[in-house]
């Protein structure tokens, strides 16, 4: 189904189960510790041993010598692969470092070896026996130092590959001297890491030359492709299957070493292997979010008029990667005829930086809103009545393009009411409870939706059950639900009625999970299989497919009437179908949109904050379940605490290496720290994103939710924070 034109009337608005709240599907599962995460695949394996990946000691350099007599010999050791024994690699398109190093070697905890062994702690011992020599060479490990020669960069959106160069409208150097009005700061943020609960995973096994990988990750058909481009085997010898992942948050988005590692020991073994990378080795092994240097200039007249505007980010990644492109929503979200977009990217030897919880508006936001928090204060305009001010119904840099649905004014506005904003004392350092100093913060939530084409198979079968299969993954996200509850509606049967099967590559290519695309875009490619199946059913049963309702088991068409099992009888029933995009999203700007209301206290001794209460007002197309969706929004909030206030990869600039790697070291909240959040979705049915009239929403209960926890934390003190996360030292 080519999705053209806005979308009309269709049988989902009748929101019987879509748009309702409803548990998920797989809770019991999860709760009960019986769904199958990537190393818990028991039953589909026998006799499998256990691989231990040894990870580069060095930053930078390479191995001049490396003796695996010692380990070879050591008990149960079944067989050692290096880059000397694996044969030719191949690249993938997602990974920057080779995900084998050696004999070179890019980055620190770079793999260099699996061993495989009959156990996991025999595999363990024999690697800790491995002789390696290092020639090790000088790195570039300080991003303030190295981006001191950067060039600009293009690659500032999700679809990557603008020339690069400076995105200008009109002319920003005279608007902004000439403003009455100034704000020139440079802002931080540092490398952050997924710091998932499921580490990254994967059970090969090969029957002949066709491989079979159980793992966990969030886009199945890049996974599977970028595992047959690294081992040079065709695609259609590669399964992966990854029913469950116990968290990603863009560090699964693509194939890392564990996949690649398990299927090169696999085959050496001759036997199934089983590798689960060890908790110290991910933060430096896998990827991060690369740290940012931002530099905001925003010019004003008197009355609060944005007329010059400029954002530049500065990051860095290993030679031939991307930027963190956090300049991202600085083009879109507010108005300004004079606008100056940039970003620099410097080449440095630390671990690949990529994807990472809303990559782009994230960081940028946590810039972006203190910067509007500073300028309103300037201006001595309510930090709401500024935002409010400068909103734009159209793209600042394509006026010609709309909106498809734009209320940041409503969410602001209905935020402020609800959080009683107007409780807030403007002049910071006012508000004292006890030994706490207290103070609120707001700021606009904004993140692009994005269109991506999406399969999915739906049969029907005997006593009428839907069976819904597509490679779609839930990373926790609750894509089984609203997947039921799509096809329930379609279907008219109860969520009950409805299998849903996901994350195996024998099933239809599906948008998969990241950059909050998967919820919309894979319920409406199960929409268009739907559409399909109904056509089939209707068919079966010789109605009239245009005008054949289904409701409560039922199938009627004029005054006819049958059991939807019916039409099963003479046998399954089988439609498959995806959603594909015409240029709807050439036409309008498809974003969603929000804002973030924190209340803090901050003990006027330590320098202690903790947030007191959290508000999030989201507007952002239908939302298809509002549990789910809600659980998604407070636990992106939860993370914007966390890099607000603690999380950071603390980088050693002499070795090249993250220090903190570990859930030991490095801080995320835990509930003690996140005492009252609330979600507000505002009515929306975007008609011009998709028939399920649907848009990303995860992402955006993340984005500003910094800036916001920044901008508390200034009402409530005096003290200016602009280099994150804002731990207590930094109030000194
Ligand atoms: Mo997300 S960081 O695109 O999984």
């Amino acid at each position: 189904m080519k999705f053209e034109t806005p979308s009309g009337d269709n049988p989902i608005d009748r929101m019987t189960v879509v748009g309702r709240a409803h548990t998920r599907i797989d809770g019991p599962l999860k709760t009960t510790g019986t769904a199958p995460y990537a190393y818990e695949h028991h039953r589909e394996i026998a006799n499998p041993a256990y691989g231990y990946v040894v990870g580069a000691a060095i930053g930078k350099g390479r191995i001049s010598a490396i003796d695996l007599a010692q380990a070879k010999a050591a008990p149960g050791v079944v067989a050692i692969v290096t880059a000397d024994t694996a044969g030719k690699l191949g690249k993938g398109k997602f990974n920057t470092a080779k995900l084998l190093g050696g004999p070179e070697i890019d980055h620190y905890h770079q793999a260099i070896a699996i061993v495989v062994a009959e156990t996991f702690e025999q595999a363990r011992a024999a690697a800790a026996l491995i002789r390696i020599d290092y020639a090790r060479a000088d790195g570039r490990f300080d991003l303030d130092e190295a981006l001191k020669t950067a060039p600009l960069t293009g690659g500032s959106s999700d679809e990557g590959s603008a020339s690069p160069g400076i995105d200008r409208v009109g002319h920003f150097e005279q608007a902004f001297a000439a403003a009455p009005v100034k704000l020139d700061a440079h802002y931080s943020t540092p490398d952050q890491s997924h710091a998932m609960m499921e580490p990254f995973a994967s059970i090969a096994s090969w029957r002949g030359d066709a491989l079979t990988v159980w793992t966990s990750n969030q886009m199945i058909d890049w996974g599977r492709g970028d595992l047959a481009r690294t081992l040079g085997i065709p695609k259609d010898k590669v399964r992966l299957v990854s029913p469950y992942v116990g968290g990603g948050f863009g560090g699964k988005l693509f194939l890392r070493s564990d996949a690649v590692l398990a299927a090169l020991g696999a085959r050496a073994a001759g036997r199934p292997v089983k590798l689960a990378l060890q908790r110290p080795l991910i933060a430096n092994n896998t990827t991060h979010r690369p740290a940012t240097r931002q530099h905001i200039r925003i010019g004003a007249t008197k009355d609060g008029t944005i007329t010059a505007i400029a954002h530049d980010s500065g990051s860095g990644d290993q030679p031939g990667g991307s930027p963190e492109t956090a300049v991202n929503q600085t083009k879109k979200l507010y108005a300004g005829a004079n606008r100056m977009i940039s970003m620099h990217l410097a080449e440095i030897d630390l671990p690949e930086g990529n994807a990472m919880r809303a990559p782009g508006e994230a960081p940028g936001l946590m810039a972006l809103e203190i910067a509007m928090d500073e300028m309103a204060e300037k201006l001595g305009i309510d930090p709401i009545a500024f935002r409010i001010k400068n909103d734009t119904q159209v793209d600042p840099e394509k006026p010609e393009r709309t909106y498809s649905e734009r209320q940041l004014v409503r969410c602001l506005e209905d935020g402020a009411k609800r959080f009683g904003w107007s409780r807030r004392n403007a002049k910071p350092a006012q508000v004292r409870d006890g030994r706490w100093l207290v103070g609120m913060g707001v700021a606009a939530a904004f993140r692009d939706h994005i269109n991506m084409a999406s399969g999915a198979r739906v049969r029907l079968g005997k006593g009428g059950v839907v069976t819904v299969e597509t490679d779609m993954t839930d990373i926790g996200t609750g894509s089984y639900t609203i997947i039921a509850q799509t096809a329930a509606e379609m279907m008219g049967v109860p969520v009950d009625a409805v299998v849903v099967k996901l994350g195996d590559s024998d099933f239809p290519v599906s948008a998969g999970s990241g950059g909050q695309f998967g919820a919309a875009n894979a319920t409406a490619g199960v929409y268009a299989a739907c559409v399909k199946l109904r056509e089939a059913v209707a068919q079966r049963l010789g109605f009239n497919s245009a005008d054949t309702m289904f409701e409560g088991g039922k199938v009627r068409s004029g005054n006819r009437s049958a059991d939807l099992a019916q039409a099963a009888n003479a046998g399954e029933l089988v439609a498959e179908d995806k959603i594909e995009y015409g240029k709807l999203d050439k036409t309008y700007q498809l974003s969603t949109f929000g804002a973030h209301f924190v209340e803090v206290g901050v003990d006027a001794f330590t320098g202690v904050t903790r947030v007191r209460r959290m508000l999030a007002v989201c507007a952002a197309g239908r939302i298809l379940n509002p549990q789910t969706a809600r659980s998604q929004v407070i636990g992106a909030m939860t993370m914007g605490v966390g890099g607000a206030l603690m999380e950071e990869l603390t980088v050693d600039t002499r070795f090249g290496f993250f220090v903190n790697h570990d859930l030991a070291g490095y801080e995320v909240p835990v509930h003690a720290d996140i005492p009252h959040q609330e979600v507000v979705f505002l009515e929306e049915a975007d008609d011009k994103a998709n028939p399920m009239k649907a848009k990303g929403v995860g992402e955006l209960g993340l984005c500003g939710v910094g800036a916001a926890v920044a901008n508390a934390v200034y009402n409530a003190t005096g003290v200016r924070i602009r280099d994150y996360p804002m731990t207590l030292d930094k109030h000194l």
